[in-house]
Order: C-alpha cells, then structure tokens, then sequence
C-alpha cells in the first residue's frame, strides 16, 4: 500500500571545505540569488513535504537563524559526532521519526523535482528503500560526485566509490521506510566499521531491495567545489532569464509578420594580411590601394610623432603612384581616438573630399588604427580601410581585428563598429623606433595571447633570453600571435566564444587604463588585469596558485606591471567594470585562464560571473 510521505530530513551538517574560498557554511551559499538549502526546501515543499528534520552541527546558530521563517515545520537536529557523516546523522534521528521519510543533501542544484521522481515512479511510501541514481555521468564529470553505482532493472546491484565497472552515479537522496531506518541504525551500532550510508546499501542489499531511482532532469550540479558552484550560478541565471518572460510565451506564440521580399545581407569579405619585413620601404612596387580606386581621394591618419619617418615617406610613394593622397595628423597615444578628435577628423576628411571609393589608411599604433578604422566605417557609411599598424601591440593584436572605435566619457572602446579592412600590412622593422616602453607594453598582449589560447607562444616567450628588441624573435612571437588572433575571430566573428581568448585580462586592464588616466599603455594594462584575473580565477578556484605565480614571472621578465596602483580601490574597479561590454544582466563577466594556453569554458560559456566581494578580493590580492 503507497504512503504518502510527508517528511524529510535535510542533511546540513557538512564542513564544505573544498568551498572554504566563499567563507559561507555551505548550505548557506547563495546560488542564483537563493542559498542551496532554501532550493532544497523549495523542492521538498513543491513535492508535500511538510516536515523537515534539518540535521546541523553543533552550535550552528547561523543555519538557525537564517532559516527561521522558512515556511515548512523545521526541527533542527544537532549531530552529535561527525566522525560518521550521514551515518551519525541517521542515528540522532533515532526515535524522532516513524514514517517513510526522504533523507537529501543539502547542495543540489538541479533541474528537475527529485522527490516528484520518487513518487512517479512508485518507491515513495511503498518501497523499502530507494537511492536517486543519474545514468547519464557526462552531466557532472567535474563535481567530484563519486559514489558508483551498479543498477539493474530497478534494482541497485552494488554501490561504492571503488566499483571497477558502473552504470550510474549516486546523488545523495533517499528514501527510507521506518523498517530499513530501524536496520541502518542496528547496523551502525553493531559495526562500528561501516563509515557510511554506501557502505550500509553495500550490506543492506546482500538481504533487501534497494530500488534505484533514476534521476531523468537535463541538469544536476553537486555544488561542493568552486567550479560547480560558478557552473550552477550560469545555468540559472540562464533558467531565470527564460522564467522571468512569462510574457515571452505569449510573444512567441504571435503570428509571425507576412515576409513580401527578403534581403538576405550577410556579407562576405576579405582581409589581406601580409607580413614582411622593410616592405614599408618598397611600398610603391605594390597595389596598396586598390586600381578602381585610382581616381578617387584618399586619407592617411598618422600619429604626429611618427609622421617624419612613416608618415610622409608613405605619402610621397603614394604621391609618386600618382593618387590623389591627403594626410591629416592625429596625436599620438590614447588622445587620437577620443571623440573630439573623431569629429574633428570627419570635418576635415569630408572638407577635402570623399567618394564611395575612398579608402582611409591608418599609420601608427592600435589607436590610431582604431580611430581610423570607426572613420572608414562611418564616413559615407563605409568606405575601403586599409591598415598599417606600427608598434608591436598593433601588429600582433589591434589591427589583426574587425573592430573599430573611440573612447567614451566613461570608458574605452565604447563607440564602435564591426568592420574588416581591405588589408593589414604588417613590417615588423618598424619596430625598431619603437621605446623599450612600448616593446614590452606591446609584449603584453602576446603574452595574453600565450596565457589564454595558446602554450607554444607562451613557451617561446618564457624559455627567450636574448634582447626583447631583437627582431627575430619579435618576428617569430608576432607570426604566432596574428594566427591565433586570425584563427579565433575567423571562428567567432564577434568575439562572444573562443574569440573571447583575446580579452583576456582587458575587463580589469580597461578599468585600470581609464582610472589611470591613460597613464598606463594599453599592454601595461592589460598586464596588470592579467594579474588580477589570474587572482580571481585561483581564489574560485579554476586554476592552481602555480597559474598565478608564472603570471607574475613572465610579466616581470618583460619588464611588464603586474600591480594595481594603491590609489584605485576595488570600488573604483568595480564601478568602471560597469562600462565593460561583458557586463550584463547587472554583473561583470570575466574571461579566466584555468591552465597555462587555455580559459575556462563551458559548454558555450567563455566566461564567469561573480559576485562583487571576490572582485574586491582579487583586487585587493593584486596590489603587491
Ligand atoms: N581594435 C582592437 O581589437 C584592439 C585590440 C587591442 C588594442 N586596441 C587598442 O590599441 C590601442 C593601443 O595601441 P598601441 O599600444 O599601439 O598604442 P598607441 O597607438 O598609443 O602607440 C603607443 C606609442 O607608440 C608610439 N609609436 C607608434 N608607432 C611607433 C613606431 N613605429 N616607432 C616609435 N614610436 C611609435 C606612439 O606615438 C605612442 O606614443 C588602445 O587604444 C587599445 O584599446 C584595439
């Protein structure tokens, strides 16, 4: 006869070491807004439950405290011992409890009602006893859940950590009748040997049935260490955005508009990149602009400081090919892509004389190559762009790129396009005016490529021990770096999956570079937000300290900052991380290196979001 069963008992008396980072007792953590333990009672209550046993260690006034209000009847069980776990926990409930009951851990994150299962499937109040299996190991091969099961028509066959073969994994919910509740107690006073509830099943079934319970929800995360814990915050941040549009169903369910014509304007396009040392000396051998742009009027955009030695030398071989060429200075560093100098550019282009068949052409670094690309993709809604990058973080990372822009009041990089130039032409030689500053400033983005996506790169720029200026060696690091950065985007075009490799360290190196003023170069920036994100990735725990200590050497060894100056707080940063565009839905998100050459993912995720006070920690441990 089926009983209907109406109490549980919640087990919460676990340490949860392993999420010691988050300094919260771990039933108390808070998962897409609510602790695991109030998910758990939701799905008690949503299956009947009415009585909850919530076993809790001795002295936790917090867990007490905090689920006082919590409308289900709670009586709260102090283990006694803990040497036992679950086992103790069974025992102190000894008398207390004389119906068919649940028995559930407390940190679950799932997607589907386990307890519902139990009774659709009929063990609850008519089985001896049941354990909730998952068949399907793929769904949590990260968690560290490893108690094996071996099940067989409803039945578990064995159970144990050590099983050589196994279908299934157990997930820590059971069921009890008051008659196998009396057994497991008998037997763990008579055996002090058996340690836990596994252990009990291994004997219990060589008598009895325990019925498997098959756990059939698309997703189950056993939260007990900081990678399944961030993996359970994105699957419900992904479930409540598509809970919050209850509306949505009704607007899906609209008819959809009659279609007259279609316009189907996905547009192909090309990037010529070439690569050759002195080419810029011999530029006039080579169609630079394109032919059937012969008549029309074409800009330069250079940087003022390197105008006598690229700038004019360029103009005058174009000159020489006889197109119509204006050239137009911008100063140098960050102050050429504000929006000032957008405007005032476009006035000045627009004055001289444009046509459809235009092309602007970019001389200097990424600003420059920034601003003059959001020109050409603005002025006359697009005209051709062709790019010839000069520093060292131009030609391995800014101009290899589809996005263009100008700074914001507020932050970088905040007006913008997606727009592919006509052709990068990339000689390295030009390197050679460079400063020691901006080698290294330069560096820093292709130490972020090695860090992030790829470990040849980072091993070439670790085991090199001759001059940073030597042009070899630049030449080697940037040919690797412009595939990877090829590579990625002719993958992901908009840089929201593995394109998102090339962002590394920039959510908090934009931040700096903006709260510095500008004072720091872009490459310095991003060296120092490589630092911190290194830091927050150990302290979720994706990457082991050692991530984190070869961050600090390389960066050092290219003469790189790796500090965040003590006069921006952690609210400063936290506030400029606002203006970042992976910020969303109210919260930073953050590419996060998990081993050296690779950034944690997940499924589609390229990214984590976190809570502030971990930011603030990441911060606080980058200051020195
Ligand atoms: N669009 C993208 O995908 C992308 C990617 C990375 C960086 N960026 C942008 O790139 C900019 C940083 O680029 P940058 O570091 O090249 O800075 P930059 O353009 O400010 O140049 C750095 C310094 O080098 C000098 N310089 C340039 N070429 C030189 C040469 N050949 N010899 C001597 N001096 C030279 C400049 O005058 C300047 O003082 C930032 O604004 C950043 O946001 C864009």
């Amino acid at each position: 006869m089926t009983q209907k069963v109406d109490t549980a008992v919640v087990l919460a008396a676990g340490k949860g070491k392993r999420l010691d980072v988050f300094e919260t007792p771990k039933p108390l953590l808070k998962i897409g807004g609510k602790s695991l333990i109030v998910h758990t009672l939701d799905n008690l209550k949503k299956a009947g439950i009415k009585n909850v046993f919530i076993v809790i260690r001795k002295g936790d006034f917090v867990q007490k405290r905090e689920l006082i209000d919590y409308p289900l009847n709670i009586e709260f069980i102090e283990q006694t011992s803990g040497r036992r776990g679950m086992l103790d926990s069974m025992l102190s409930l000894e008398g207390k409890i004389d119906k068919p009951f649940y028995v559930t851990v407390s940190d679950l994150i799932l997607s589907h009602n386990p307890y519902k299962m139990f009774v659709d499937c009929g063990v609850a109040g008519s089985a001896d006893t049941g354990a909730l299996v998952c068949f399907d190991s793929r769904q949590n091969k990260e968690s560290g859940a490893n108690t094996k099961v071996l099940a067989r028509d409803g039945v578990i066959r064995e159970i144990s950590s050590r099983l050589p073969s196994y279908n299934a994994l157990d997930l820590g919910i059971y069921y009890f009748s008051p008659k196998a509740h009396k057994s497991i107690c008998a037997l763990a006073k008579k055996d002090k040997t058996i340690s836990s509830v596994p252990q009990f099943f291994v004997v219990y079934s060589q008598k009895e049935k325990i019925r498997s319970v098959e756990y059939s929800g698309d997703a189950w995360f056993d939260v007990n260490i900081p990678k399944t814990f961030i993996r359970a915050e994105l699957y419900l941040g992904e479930e409540n955005s598509a809970e919050s549009g209850e509306s949505k169903k009704e607007r899906t369910s609209l008819k959809n508009l009659p279609k007259t014509v279609l316009l189907h304007n996905k547009k192909e396009t090309v990037t010529d990149i070439t690569v050759k040392r002195n080419i810029l000396e011999r530029l006039d051998e080579y169609e630079v602009i394109p032919s059937e742009s012969y008549n029309s009027p074409h800009h330069i955009i250079v940087d003022e400081s390197i105008d006598s030695f690229l700038g004019k030398p360029i103009l005058d071989k174009l000159l020489s090919l006889g197109y119509k060429v204006y050239k137009h200075t911008v100063k140098a560093g960050e102050n050429a892509k504000s929006i000032n100098s957008y405007v005032k550019l476009s006035e000045e282009i627009l004055n001289k004389g444009i046509d459809k068949k235009s092309t602007i052409i970019s001389i200097g670094g990424g600003s420059v190559k920034d601003m003059g690309g959001f020109l050409a993709s603005t002025l006359y809604r697009g005209i051709g762009f062709i790019s010839i990058p000069t520093t060292i973080l131009s030609q391995a990372d800014a101009a290899i790129a589809l996005k263009q822009g100008v700074n914001g009041g507020d932050g970088k990089n905040l007006i913008g396009s997606w727009y592919a130039p006509l052709k990068i032409i990339v000689d390295p030689a030009t390197i050679l005016k460079l400063d020691e500053r901006w080698v290294s400033d330069g560096l820093a983005e292709c130490i972020k490529q090695g860090f992030a996506y790829d470990k040849k790169l980072y091993n070439l720029l670790k085991g090199y021990k001759g001059d940073m200026k030597d042009l070899d060696f630049l030449e080697s690091v940037l040919k690797l770096a412009i595939e990877d950065k090829v590579r990625t985007i002719e993958e992901d075009l908009h840089e929201d999956k593995i394109a998102l490799v090339n962002q590394y360290g920039h959510e908090f190196g934009h931040a700096v570079e903006h709260l510095s003023g500008y004072a720091y170069g872009h490459g310095e920036s991003v060296a120092i937000g490589m630092r911190v994100s290194a830091e927050l990735s150990y302290i979720l725990g994706i990457c082991d300290r050692g991530v984190v200590d070869a961050h600090i050497e390389l960066l050092e060894k290219y003469n790189l900052p790796h500090q965040v100056p003590k006069v921006i707080s952690p609210e400063d940063i936290l506030n400029s991380l606002k203006y970042n565009k992976k910020y969303y839905s109210g919260e930073p998100r953050f590419v996060l290196v998990d081993k050296i050459g690779s950034v944690w993912r997940d499924k589609t995720y390229y990214t984590v979001n976190c809570r502030d006070e971990f930011i603030k920690q990441a911060v606080e441990a980058s200051y020195n």
